[in-house]
């Protein structure tokens, strides 16, 4: 069985995803982390984000490994533990660009579909219902109001001490500009699945969105 959860920044998915597949006792797959590791490697590597044939060589090659943790999902890269640097704001930027070459949607594609094929996976992303996985068991689709977005990326970035003088209208802004790369880029753009279900997260707790999913995938539960 595959779960598709997608949704644009700070809808809630990740956290719901996570939660859904431990719940379901299934693996949990976050693909955002993955575009944001081709992206911090290539900003280890001094190459530029925009360079598609460097980046698509950094992405060929890096090993990335993606390991359930107490306190959720763990990224290694190249056998480095770099989960507490991929939501910074530098690392997101980049990500939303390389995640617009086509080299790189590629080479994540065909790595993401190996990693869910095995089955009973809840994998989050963009375009996971619409290209990735567009025979999933179950697709949803999560949204929620920008500014009600913002402030939970807000609020987690200052949780991890990572928000610095960056002040809640930036937040919003950044989000707001991002939603509109992951939305016009040509490739895999980020829209809902014909048919997933919205589920609008604004006024829902993680848990009151994590139920609905639960009963949705059993509804004798
Ligand atoms: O979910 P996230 O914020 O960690 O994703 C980081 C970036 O990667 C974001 O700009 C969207 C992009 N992305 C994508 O294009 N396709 C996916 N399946 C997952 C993420």
């Amino acid at each position: 069985m595959i779960i598709a959860i997608d949704g644009p920044a700070g809808s809630g998915k990740s956290t719901v995803a996570k939660t859904v597949a431990e719940k379901l006792n299934f693996r949990y797959i976050d693909t955002g982390s993955m575009y944001r590791s081709v992206a911090w490697k290539s900003l280890q590597k001094n190459t530029a984000f925009r360079d598609e044939d460097a980046v698509a060589d950094i992405a060929s090659k890096v090993k990335i490994e993606l390991i359930p943790g107490k306190d959720g999902q763990l990224v290694f890269v190249d056998g480095k533990n770099i989960t507490d640097q991929l939501k910074v704001e530098e690392i997101s930027r980049g990500a939303a660009i390389v995640a617009a070459q086509p080299m790189i949607r590629d080479i994540m594609t065909t790595q993401q579909r190996k990693l869910g094929q095995q089955g009973k996976v809840v994998i989050d992303g963009r375009d996971i219902g619409t290209v990735v996985f567009p025979q999933a068991d179950k697709k949803f689709f999560l949204d929620a109001d920008p500014k009600e977005r913002g402030r939970r990326r807000f609020i987690e970035l200052k949780g991890k001490g990572q928000s610095g003088s960056t002040d809640l209208p930036t937040i919003i802004k950044q989000i707001i500009q991002r939603d509109h790369e992951d939305r016009s880029r040509k490739i895999a753009p980020l829209k809902q699945a014909k048919d997933a279900i919205l589920i609008d997260t604004t006024h829902l707790s993680v848990d009151q969105v994590v139920e609905k999913i639960i009963q949705i995938i059993t509804p004798s539960s």
